[in-house]
């Protein structure tokens, strides 16, 4: 954020001495401190879908390291072939979830293979990076070179693996970078003649994520860091669609994503084929980032792990295949496991597994979704079966039942989800996950959605929404100022109805800039960097800010896009004001309850042109700016505010 600490033009207080009735007058009850915001208020969503995954937050370098994708050699070439032969084997040792592997039979030195990574491979000078093979071999011993090359021909890696020799084993060998390149290319080749396997080629940057002092494995530092500013309350995962599949083979199964990285099954990744215009023939799943990476990821970030479980159906925009009700003991016991992994003892079965893979203590799990985006009688059935087994075992752990897709976008969605509500208000699960992914102007026309919502009934998850300048999925869709403007007045409604909101996320998490399937997304990345978009800093600016209480707030007298929130956090009273006119917005506004400001007031503004976006080579085009500014002790002031802005002010009060 860019900080200033002179007095700013940005936003005019001043103490009035005139009545308040020249402006719109915002009116606030600070003694009245009202229902408490959920911790869990703004939370974070991971599903790998823009290449999040393998290619984004797993830092691994090579693409198909393993040789396991069908297309045996997808993502290698050969090198200098006319030595040799370099082909894709079942291994003679079979091993189930990691089959096949290279063999390099080189008649003379030179023969290699070169990779290209995840469009391209991104490399920072002066930092360091792991090389790791697997290897075996039946000749005396063996050597290899290898380099990261970039486009130019410029080595920025280079190492020389020695005494390869014998059964299989893992050598490793670590590199400084003498270049900065987003799209290199990593080359091996075989330096002494023979036949040699390799399998789990890999390369690593030495730092990897860590935000406290037990490292997070594989995972990439400046995304996680990206994340973490945000304080998300929770972290959302897998999915999204991912946990549903295509087919129910195609499923997420968490239990393929633990244990020994290279025991991990690699498979097809759905939003692979998904969208005809950004079809993304070589995204697969190595679940380098599994569940374990994923629940110290949380509790690294202080976000609570909010996992979501297949229930038994696959993605009802895809086949929908369902497994029949008398056969869902598999699907429920996956979940009962899963539990058990994150909150068993050590000595329980999974959480044994846990301790082994270095986590003995539990990761707490307190929330679990049931299925993603499941409609109709047959979920229903399904959701209570695994309600009664859950909550039978594990009555603690809140379950979230799903309402369909955003239901413009499913077949007959609207009368849908009524018949799911319907089931709701009788079943009474702890949390109803709602999805809205519509046009900026349905957010600005909907910030009093959740005002008729029951108090008394479920929680509000609002699990996944964006404000869109084109359609659901559109690849013309833009994360222009205007969409995160949106969604922010749409906060400004959840935060007044957090008695029944008490948890949202926006969707996607991110995207690869090369490699996305879906926009808009809250932060973009490429190879070596990322850039956060408006709707993130809007997604930052109500987590940090949202206080710990509601507090009655009143606009009247507001023509046009205007609209705000206060909440109070101890003796501070926090207001944020959504202008998204073109002109500025001239407000007074009424401090009740409170006797004295103290000066200086803290102001946080995110405001530019509707059509503003940020990019890799403008990363801050729009980005919130602090200032603060000195006041007088009279809690009636009048604030000017910038047009197309999100303003956070934070006075402290007695
Ligand atoms: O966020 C992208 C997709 O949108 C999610 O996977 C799915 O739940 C929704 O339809």
């Amino acid at each position: 954020m860019k900080k200033t600490l002179i007095l700013t033009s940005i936003i005019v207080l001043a103490a009035l001495k005139t009545p308040l009735c020249a402006s719109p007058t915002l009116t606030v009850r600070a003694d009245q401190a009202g229902v408490k915001i959920a911790p869990t208020f703004v939370g974070l969503f991971i599903e790998d879908i823009n290449f999040n995954g393998d290619g984004g937050l797993y830092a691994e370098k090579i693409k198909n390291r393993s040789f396991e994708f069908p297309n045996a050699l997808m993502g290698w070439t050969v090198l200098n072939g006319n030595r040799g032969d370099a082909a894709v084997i079942q291994k003679p040792d079979y091993n189930e979830s990691n089959p096949y592997c290279l063999r390099l039979r080189a008649e003379e030195a030179g023969l290699g293979v070169s990779n290209e990574g995840f469009r391209g491979i991104g490399i920072r000078e002066g930092e360091n990076y792991y090389c790791s093979v697997f290897a075996k071999t039946a000749a005396p011993a063996m050597s290899f070179r290898v380099e990261v090359v970039a486009p130019d021909g410029c080595k920025l890696l280079e190492g020389t693996f020695d005494n390869i020799a014998g059964d299989w084993k893992n050598y490793h060998i670590l590199m400084t970078a003498t270049g900065t390149e987003p799209k290199a290319r990593f080359n091996l080749y075989v330096t002494t003649p023979g036949t040699v396997d390799l399998d789990m080629i890999s390369l690593f940057p030495a730092d990897t994520a860590r935000m406290t002092d037990r490292p997070i494995p594989g995972l990439r530092k400046d995304l996680v860091e990206r994340m973490a500013a945000i304080k998300p309350g929770f972290l959302r995962f897998p999915g999204g669609c991912i946990v549903e599949g295509m087919t129910l083979a195609n499923r997420y199964q968490w239990k393929n994503t633990v244990g020994d990285i290279a025991d991990r099954d690699t498979i097809i990744c759905r939003w692979n084929l998904e969208f005809k215009h950004r079809l993304t023939p070589d995204y697969f799943q190595s679940f380098g980032l599994g569940f374990f990476e994923y629940f110290l990821l949380a509790e690294q970030i202080g976000a609570e792990p909010m996992p979501i479980i297949n229930c038994g159906m696959a993605c009802q925009f895809n086949t929908g295949e369902t497994a029949d009700v008398t056969n869902l003991q598999p699907y429920v016991q996956d979940a009962l496991d899963l539990i058990e992994f994150a909150n068993g003892p050590a000595d329980s079965r999974w959480g044994r597994l846990r301790a082994e893979m270095g986590h003995p203590e539990p990761f707490n799990l307190k929330f679990l979704g049931i299925g993603n985006e499941q409609w109709g009688p047959q979920y229903v059935e399904r959701y209570k079966i695994f309600e009664k087994a859950l909550k039978g075992k594990y009555p603690d752990v809140k379950l979230i039942a799903a309402t369909g897709s955003d239901p413009e976008i499913f077949p007959n969605g609207a009368a849908e989800v009524k018949y799911l509500w319907e089931q709701w208000r009788v079943l009474k699960p702890d949390i109803v996950d709602e999805h809205f992914y519509r046009r900026c102007e349905w957010f600005f026309e909907n910030t009093n959605y959740y005002d008729s919502y029951d108090p008394d009934g479920p929680e509000l998850f609002i699990g996944e929404y964006a404000a869109m300048t084109h359609g659901v999925a559109s690849p013309e869709n833009r994360n222009k100022l205007i969409t995160a403007l949106a969604e922010a007045a749409f906060l400004t409604g959840m935060e007044k109805n957090a008695a029944v909101v008490t948890m949202s996320a926006y969707a996607p998490m991110a995207g690869h800039v090369d490699a996305w399937q879906w926009k808009p997304n809250l932060f973009w990345f490429d190879n070596l960097t990322s850039y956060a978009t408006p709707n993130y800093y809007v997604q930052q600016l109500f987590s940090l800010h949202k206080g710990e209480r509601v507090l009655p707030a009143r606009l009247d007298g507001a023509k046009g896009r205007l609209y705000t929130c206060a909440s109070r956090s101890g003796d501070e009273i926090i207001l944020k004001v959504v202008n998204a006119e073109p002109a500025e917005a001239d407000i007074a506004i009424a401090l009740d309850g409170v006797e004295r400001l103290q000066s200086p007031v803290r102001v946080i503004t995110l405001a530019g042109d509707p059509d503003d976006e940020n990019s890799i080579q403008n990363p801050t085009k729009i980005a919130p700016v602090e200032t603060t500014m000195k006041i007088g002790s009279a809690p009636r002031l009048r604030c000017t505010f910038k047009p197309y802005s999100l303003t956070v002010l934070r006075f402290s009060a007695r």
